[in-house]
């Protein structure tokens, strides 16, 4: 049956709706989050606990127009060198304040284009953290990899210094679609670029792929997943493309008259699924497809799929401290965000203070909500003895906060002893569904399509 019309009357073509990588969401982070609190926060850290480090390079080569990523364009290499720098100067501060014996569990490097370091960077920022916070064993070592910008001695410093995992920056492999969007990527380098990683012992393979693009029909988004199905990556993340040119200047270059409609872009989203899950992949949380294999699918199957500033994780730490501009840490008292722009993080660093700009710190029924939230983008239910056994809410609590949602979307949920979950066909609701769970959710400015 179509479900469409269904969906379309609970408001999903013309809803705006948060992404829930974090609850409460950014936009409500404030400044009671300072340098000192972030530092009291850090020194709490369990005396020989493993946490995970997230390391942001707001650098690129180029500038693609759909990106909404806070990056910023550079030929020259001046500007990045100095950022390490400031980076180790940051791993220094951190590892004052750590309490001894942190290992890592998790090692992230995202941006913007982490592999604009050279060969000697990369060494030299990997030897600082091994030094400051060693890798766990079995820790993940992944890096954000653009095709276009990487090459064999910089993989081989990757490879020499423990990276495990790569996250591939794919779009759509289309090349009209590639030209609407200011993002031009052979489908041969991408395949290339897989090859070396592979040859240099990188085998965890993610990538990120987008619907919703300017030109975007099923046939090409078809033949897109086909030739990226081809490539055989354990983890694939299908992330709605999001146009907020008001946020994202770049976007101004995008037509907003060639993107598809709200129901063209579900047609988009169903496409891409029905061939992940014919191949094989496992469906993970709103957004990730995964083989069964790996690690995403074996956190799934024992209930320890969260969601973080990366997406969708089974990165067990309580504790994710965030490095370089604007990255984000969170720890069991609340969110700490650095400033947002490079030159305020790296004059806030080299006069010796941590560059937290604001966050939030949890109170009320904060963590409940954000658990409740972070279950349904992952697993598309609520287990009510888990959060019974977690948090300090009743059952009869917990039945009110369900047929509130219930009410919310008739027909969409069914709430049982066991807890409550999302019919199948309702799945495209998630993130509004996950939405009657948020207490701060007022303003929309800052959101992008339901769908
Ligand atoms: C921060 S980028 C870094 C990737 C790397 N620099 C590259 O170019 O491949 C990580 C991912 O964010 C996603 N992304 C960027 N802009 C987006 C947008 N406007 N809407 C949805 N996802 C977006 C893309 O899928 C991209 O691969
Ligand atoms: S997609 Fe990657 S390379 Fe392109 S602007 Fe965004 S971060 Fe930079």
């Amino acid at each position: 049956m179509d479900q469409k019309p269904q969906l379309a009357e609970l408001g999903l073509f013309d809803a705006k709706v948060p992404r829930y990588t974090s609850y409460p969401t950014a936009p409500h982070f404030g400044d009671a989050v300072d340098p000192a609190r972030f530092s009291s926060w850090v020194s709490k850290v369990a005396p020989g606990s493993s946490i995970s480090l997230y390391v942001h390079v707001p650098f690129c080569r180029r500038l693609c127009w759909f990106c909404a990523c806070r990056t910023q364009g550079t030929h020259s290499d001046a500007p990045v060198e100095a950022y390490v720098q400031v980076l180790k100067a940051e791993i220094a501060l951190l590892r004052q304040q750590l309490p001894e014996g942190v290992t890592l569990s998790r090692l992230h490097w995202g941006g913007g284009t982490p592999t604009i370091l050279s060969a000697e960077l990369i060494r030299d920022l990997a030897g600082t953290i091994a030094e400051a916070l060693p890798l766990a064993p079995r820790a993940e070592f992944s890096v954000e990899i653009d095709p276009n910008e990487i090459g064999g001695r910089r993989l081989e410093a990757l490879a020499e210094t423990g990276m495990t995992r790569a996250s591939v920056g794919v779009q759509d492999f289309d090349t009209a679609i590639q030209q609407a969007i200011g993002r031009i990527q052979s489908f041969e380098s991408t395949r290339t670029a897989i090859e070396q990683l592979r040859a240099h012992g990188i085998t965890s393979l993610s990538a990120d792929i987008l619907f919703g693009l300017p030109h975007q029909t099923p046939a090409r988004m078809t033949e897109s997943v086909q030739k990226l199905v081809s490539l055989t990556p354990g983890r694939v993340a299908v992330y709605g493309y999001a146009h907020v040119p008001w946020m994202a200047g770049r976007q101004c270059m995008i037509r907003s008259d060639a993107l598809p409609t709200p129901e063209a872009r579900l047609e988009l989203f169903e496409t891409a699924r029905r061939l992940f899950l014919w191949d094989g992949y496992r469906e993970i949380g709103i957004d990730h497809f995964a083989r069964p294999g790996d690690g995403l699918a074996a956190a799934q199957r024992t209930g320890r799929l969260r969601r973080n500033f990366q997406g969708c994780t089974d990165d067990p730490a309580e504790v994710l401290i965030g490095i370089g501009a604007s990255a984000v840490s969170r720890f069991p008292q609340g969110y700490a965000q650095n400033a947002p722009g490079t030159s305020a993080y790296i004059r806030s660093i080299r006069e010796g203070r941590f560059a937290t700009a604001r966050g939030h710190a949890f109170g009320g029924e904060d963590l409940l909500r954000a658990r409740l939230i972070e279950a349904l983008m992952c697993d598309f239910s609520i287990s009510r003895e888990e959060i019974l056994s977690r948090f300090a809410v009743t059952d009869a609590g917990l039945d009110r906060m369900f047929a509130e949602a219930e009410a919310a979307f008739p027909g969409m949920l069914s709430v049982t002893a066991k807890g409550l979950a999302i019919h199948d066909e309702a799945r495209p609701l998630t993130r509004m569904i996950a939405r009657s769970f948020d207490t701060y959710d007022l303003s929309k400015a800052t959101h992008s399509a339901a769908f």
